[in-house]
């Protein structure tokens, strides 16, 4: 099993709760993610999410990425400007911009090209003009994106789109990058692309910290550290009340899964062990 150790908090949510119009749609809501610590390695947090749909993961989404303000409860992240040295950051209060987030339903800049979408994202990040260029291409090139630079949004296929919004938000660097089903629409290269993504992301910052939603849960179960089902509790009587809240939680580090290359019979089982839980709830 992999050694690890679990530092401070860097993601606290607490008693959350979303109403839309008097109606609960999630509540009561409360999980706390730590900074994990590998010796002589980076790495950072993949925590995920799954559920039926209409459960609410992309309303809790949107609350984590600070653009929906909950009815009730907090969210922390690390501040990470606020760092002194080696030490942890502290806490702070979840704001609109901390959080990279593509949204399930993603906006591209309808007037950008793409590349002027990338240097937009680039905007606030100081490298001189020429390496941002490079760095651009670059990673343009490695997501298959590099011929439709100079295209505008509708000029692109749904799943070069969707390429672009997480390209997007990969390059404005944020340490928290939130991605609301990553892989719907996209072609067995391109879910390998956001894999890659994904371990680009992880192995380049201490702090960096993704938070995916899928209905794949192969794919979960392949790329999470921490996995959390949203679904509907059962009451005393064993019914459902039809409020999401979090039913399960499968720690992978603690369970010996986590950062694995290959699938194992264990990661089978908990597959069909996780589907079972999304289906009773
Ligand atoms: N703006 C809104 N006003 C009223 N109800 C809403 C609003 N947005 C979402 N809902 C309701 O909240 C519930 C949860 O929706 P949400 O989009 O969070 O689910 P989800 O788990 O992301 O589903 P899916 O897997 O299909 O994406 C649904 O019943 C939906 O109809
Ligand atoms: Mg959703």
């Amino acid at each position: 099993m992999d050694y690890y150790e679990s530092t401070l908090p860097i993601l606290a949510v607490e008693n959350l709760s979303v109403s839309y119009d008097g109606k609960t749609i999630i509540q009561n809501i409360n999980f706390e993610e730590k900074d994990v610590v590998r010796p002589n390695c980076i790495q950072g947090q993949t925590i995920g999410f799954v559920g039926r749909s209409g459960r609410g993961k992309s309303t809790l989404f949107r609350c984590l990425a600070g653009l929906q303000q909950p009815t009730e409860g907090s969210i922390h992240i690390s501040d990470i400007a606020a760092q002194k040295g080696n030490e942890e950051p502290p806490l702070k209060a979840v704001a609109e911009g901390d959080v990279g987030f593509v949204s399930q339903n993603y906006v591209l800049f309808r007037h950008k090209t793409i590349y002027q979408a990338m240097q937009f994202a680039m905007r606030k990040i100081d490298l001189p003009k020429e390496e941002k260029r490079k760095k651009i291409l670059e990673h343009l090139k490695r997501w298959g994106l590099e011929h439709v630079k100079d295209q505008y949004p509708n000029e692109l296929s749904g799943g070069q789109r969707q390429r672009t919004a997480i390209l997007e938000q990969i390059l404005s660097s944020t340490n928290y990058i939130i991605l609301d089903e990553p892989f719907s629409g996209l072609d067995v290269g391109n879910i390998q692309n956001v894999i890659s993504a994904f371990n680009l992301i992880n192995q380049s910052h201490e702090l960096n910290t993704i938070i995916f939603c899928t209905h794949d849960i192969e794919l979960a179960v392949a790329l999470a550290d921490t996995i959390y089902v949203i679904g509907y509790p059962r009451n005393e009587d064993g019914k459902l009340e039809k409020i999401g809240t979090i039913v399960n939680k499968y720690d992978l580090k603690a369970m010996g899964l986590a950062w694995q290359s290959k699938l194992t019979e264990a990661h089978h089982q908990l597959i069909e062990n996780v589907k079972k839980a999304i289906l009773a709830s």
